[in-house]
């Protein structure tokens, strides 16, 4: 790792069999592009993802292929860190201690704790409560100076913040206090079925998530049926959630602006809007696609690239971890 350039860390759940294109266009693609000006620490959350209930053997094949599509999403296991979270003990170890810095009440106000218990009655467990001081845990056992989330994030990193400045408050100044790192095109991509509601992985209705492992015919049939409203013109405006969340995801992927998109569908339907979208995606994702595949059949090289990367991660975090122990009043174990 380079000294001189700030720390990024960011991770993201093994749920499902694939990201969505809404977690490649709002947070994987930029994980990439990142790399070239920071030291990148990134994460496959599994400590994460168990607060709701998993199928093991599916959580341990969406895991491996989630990590093979990091990288066949061009992030580099050699020059980022690129690990999974139950492989560095430090996590769950530092979440412990900062949990005894963090309020019930503050746990208790956040919206996505609300929103997932309302939705699991029956397994609202303590994990799914104390997952924000893991995720503060994640990013402060590194000194994260910045954080890529999407907005749905942004109460959480809010806390591990205030984790942050109250254990510096209490002990001297030693965490990083983090900051979020939002990008700003392309962060909430919508359902294709109801654009009022952001794409997501747990969308009941499968047509309204692409994934970036669809195949070709799956992600035109997807855009196909894609829901706009009654218009016809191809031209971002308010209220027309549908036809704009095409439009930005055409305009991200081309990369063109929204101006020269309008222009380039100017007089045509939104028929011929949507089937250009999703070809354009399909080629976008299908060289994604082929070096999955192909990572996913050479599990040793994954293999090593996994074990190198928690190494690694644990290299860094255990040097945090010892200090936070010393500093909270543990005796030394060595
Ligand atoms: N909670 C994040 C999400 O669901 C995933 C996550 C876990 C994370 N730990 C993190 C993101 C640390 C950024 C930094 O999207």
């Amino acid at each position: 790792m380079n000294n001189e350039k700030k720390l990024i860390f960011s991770g993201i759940q093994p749920t499902g069999n694939s990201f969505t294109l809404g977690n490649y266009i709002g947070a994987v693609r930029n994980w990439g592009t990142l790399q070239n000006d920071y030291n990148c620490v990134y994460s496959i959350v599994d400590l994460h993802s168990i607060t709701v209930k998993q199928v093991p053997a599916e959580l341990r094949k969406n895991s491996l292929s989630a990590y093979a599509l990091l990288i066949a999403c061009g992030i580099d296991p050699q020059r980022s860190v690129v690990f999974f979270q139950s492989h560095n003990k430090c996590h769950a170890e530092l979440s412990w201690v900062l949990s005894c810095y963090t309020q019930f009440g503050e746990l208790s106000r956040m919206t996505q704790f609300k929103d997932k218990s309302a939705k699991h009655t029956d397994n609202v467990n303590a994990g799914l409560f104390t997952y924000p001081v893991l995720m503060a845990a994640d990013i402060l056992a590194y000194n994260a100076d910045l954080v890529p989330i999407g907005v749905d994030q942004k109460q959480h990193l809010e806390l591990a913040r205030n984790i942050a400045q109250r254990f510096n408050h209490t002990h001297g100044e030693f965490f990083t206090v983090p900051e979020a790192y939002i990008p700003k095109v392309g962060q909430k991509i919508k359902s294709l079925t109801d654009p009022t509601k952001k794409m997501s992985k747990s969308d009941e209705n499968q047509n309204g998530s692409v994934y970036v492992l669809d195949d070709k015919d799956t992600v035109i049939r997807k855009f196909k049926k894609a829901v706009t409203d009654s218009g016809s013109e191809v031209k971002y405006a308010d209220g027309k959630d549908g036809i704009n969340n095409l439009i930005t995801i055409y305009s991200v992927i081309t990369g063109k602006s929204i101006q020269e998109t309008e222009r380039e569908f100017d007089g045509k339907g939104y028929g011929e809007f949507k089937l250009a979208v999703g070809e354009t995606v399909a080629d976008h994702l299908a060289p994604i696609r082929e070096k999955h595949s192909s990572l996913m059949e050479d599990k040793q090289y994954l293999k090593e690239c996994y074990t190198e990367g928690a190494a690694r991660a644990m290299s860094i975090t255990q040097k945090t971890l010892t200090k936070v122990y010393r500093k909270v009043g543990f005796v030394d174990a060595r």
